[in-house]
């Protein structure tokens, strides 16, 4: 891999700015291969040296993932000049990293949003061919029953002629229930659910493929995924 200065090294992990970067590493909190580095523009292989930072290991991603609980009131996008985006509720140094969210969540719908810096990996999770299943929690106006579930799971056609692929429908005799779907059409949940007549008054994405939201984040929380969450997304749950 090619070789990297060691303020841009720490800068690419999120972890705090360039100049920031330069005064940890002035401070003498960095080793390299088991050295104290006093030098900003130390050179080192991202891939071989052994870098750690008050004694912690740090471990170089060339490409970044994180989840967040999205709040509702928040639209998915990377800029917009009237509305607050997801992208306003990053802590400044992870700004700089180039995220943009993975599919879209409607402004009204909150929970687990991908963001990432790897167009590679959003193709794949977004693609209906990967059939990657996203899972939400809808309370309506109505009561979901078996006859929707069968519905759900047949491939609705929506009100303007639409056809969703089979979708799974979870009921409980109350009036909210668990829908899974494996495309991302606009506003598909919402959409699938009027289609049988039960407006949605909450939707919250719970999980993608097995990967679930961590409720412990609270609204707008952040956390960066690690491998073995990565390779939950592209699992069953
Ligand atoms: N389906 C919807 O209707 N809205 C979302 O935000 C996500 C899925």
């Amino acid at each position: 891999m090619a070789q990297l200065r060691l303020d841009k090294f720490l800068c690419d992990l999120g972890l705090c700015s360039r100049s920031e970067a330069r005064e940890r590493i002035r401070a003498g909190r960095l080793c390299v291969d088991g050295r104290v580095v006093l030098r900003p523009e130390q050179k080192l292989d991202p891939a071989c040296a052994t870098v750690q930072m008050d004694g912690q290991p740090l471990r170089y991603r060339e490409r970044h993932y994180y989840m967040m609980d999205k709040p509702e009131g928040v639209i998915t996008a990377t800029e917009d000049d009237a509305q607050k985006t997801v992208m306003d509720l990053l802590p400044p140094e992870l700004r700089r990293l180039g995220l943009f969210p993975v599919g879209r969540l409607d402004k009204d719908t909150s929970g687990l949003l991908l963001l990432t810096d790897d167009g590679d990996f959003a193709h794949r999770v977004i693609s209906p061919k990967s059939g990657v299943k996203k899972r939400y929690w809808a309370l309506v106006d109505g009561l979901p029953d078996a006859e929707d579930a069968l519905a759900f799971a047949q491939g609705l056609v929506l009100g303007d002629g639409t056809r969703c692929l089979p979708a799974v429908l979870e009921y409980s005799g109350k009036n909210e229930c668990f829908v899974s779907v494996q495309e991302g059409k606009y506003h598909q949940v919402r959409r699938m659910l009027a289609a049988r007549g039960m407006p949605v008054l909450k939707l919250r994405r719970l999980s993608i493929g097995a990967l679930r939201l961590d409720e412990k984040l609270g609204p707008g929380g952040l956390c960066e995924l690690n491998d073995e969450q990565l390779c939950m997304v592209f699992l069953d749950r």
